[in-house]
């Protein structure tokens, strides 16, 4: 797979690398993306009935079921080699960080071999209490047979219910996270934007805090979003195949 060149030159010098990842990054992993038609999740469930609070305070056993089957789907999909490639790109020489900002919920990144990940919409992983926040430990499988509504559990602490830890729509996003991510792309000599839509804010204006900050940045996808007019350099292509090709080009051009 041929690189860019002007991609190639953007990522050779740069030591502080953030990689922000939408839906695309888990796409060649299985998972479906939220816009995409045919396959986005928003294309085949309303998202006012299952990414709000109002959804919840309406019916929360029919919220929490959807999200137990979706989270036990992320437990089985393996990253790709996407996720791969760019955990391997902390190792290149030169290089002193590639840190990960993602809007996915999803852990493969981690589960791929990055260390540092800022999950700006929250994890499958984590449930809190919808009342007191405290974080519940438990996990989650789905049932043998799908059903429409589960009794979600209750806090030990308080005993209100617990929610999956993920934003929904109107809900401000997590402060550490975000404050995390505007303080890697002010930092960074590259900003790669990959797989996401660029239409969900705060997230979509990462890649303007970096170029703003003197990054340059590079974006990944197969078509054109609301970010590409922000980007120095557009490459239409997947990121299972656009970014272990990178990184194999740069380990023979430092
Ligand atoms: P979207 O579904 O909006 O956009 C997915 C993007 O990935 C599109 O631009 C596709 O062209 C691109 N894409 C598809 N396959 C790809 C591949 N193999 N490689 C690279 N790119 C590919 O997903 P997001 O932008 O992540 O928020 O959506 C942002 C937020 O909207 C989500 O985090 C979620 C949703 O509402 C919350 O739930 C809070």
């Amino acid at each position: 797979m041929p690189v860019p060149p002007e991609v190639v030159d953007a990522a050779r010098g740069a030591a502080r690398v953030v990689v922000v990842t939408g839906a695309g990054m888990s796409a060649e992993s299985g998972v479906a993306t939220f816009r995409d038609e045919q396959t986005g999740l928003w294309a085949r469930y309303d998202a006012e009935d299952l990414a709000s609070v109002e959804a919840w305070e309406r019916d929360a056993p029919f919220v929490w079921a959807w999200y137990v089957s979706r989270f036990a789907s992320l437990a089985v999909v393996e990253p790709n080699a996407g996720h791969r490639a760019v955990a391997a790109w902390a190792g290149l020489s030169g290089v002193s960080r590639v840190d990960v900002v993602t809007q996915n919920i999803d852990d493969l990144h981690e589960r791929g071999g990055s260390d540092e990940v800022v999950h700006l919409h929250g994890s499958a992983t984590a449930f809190r209490c919808e009342s007191c926040d405290a974080p519940w430990p438990g996990t989650v499988a789905a049932p043998d047979v799908p059903v429409a509504r589960i009794e979600p559990p209750t806090c030990p602490v308080c005993g209100a219910r617990v929610r999956p830890g993920v934003v929904w729509f109107g809900e401000p996003l997590p402060t550490d996270a975000w404050d995390r991510a505007v303080d890697l792309v002010s930092a960074a000599d590259l900003v790669l934007v990959v797989g996401t839509s660029g239409l969900v804010f705060p997230a979509a204006g990462l890649p303007a805090v970096g170029r703003a900050g003197g990054a340059v940045v590079v974006e990944i996808n197969p078509v054109e979003t609301e970010t590409s007019d922000v980007a120095d350099h557009r490459w239409r292509e997947t990121a299972a195949v656009a970014l272990p090709a990178l990184v194999s080009a740069l380990r023979t051009a430092r």
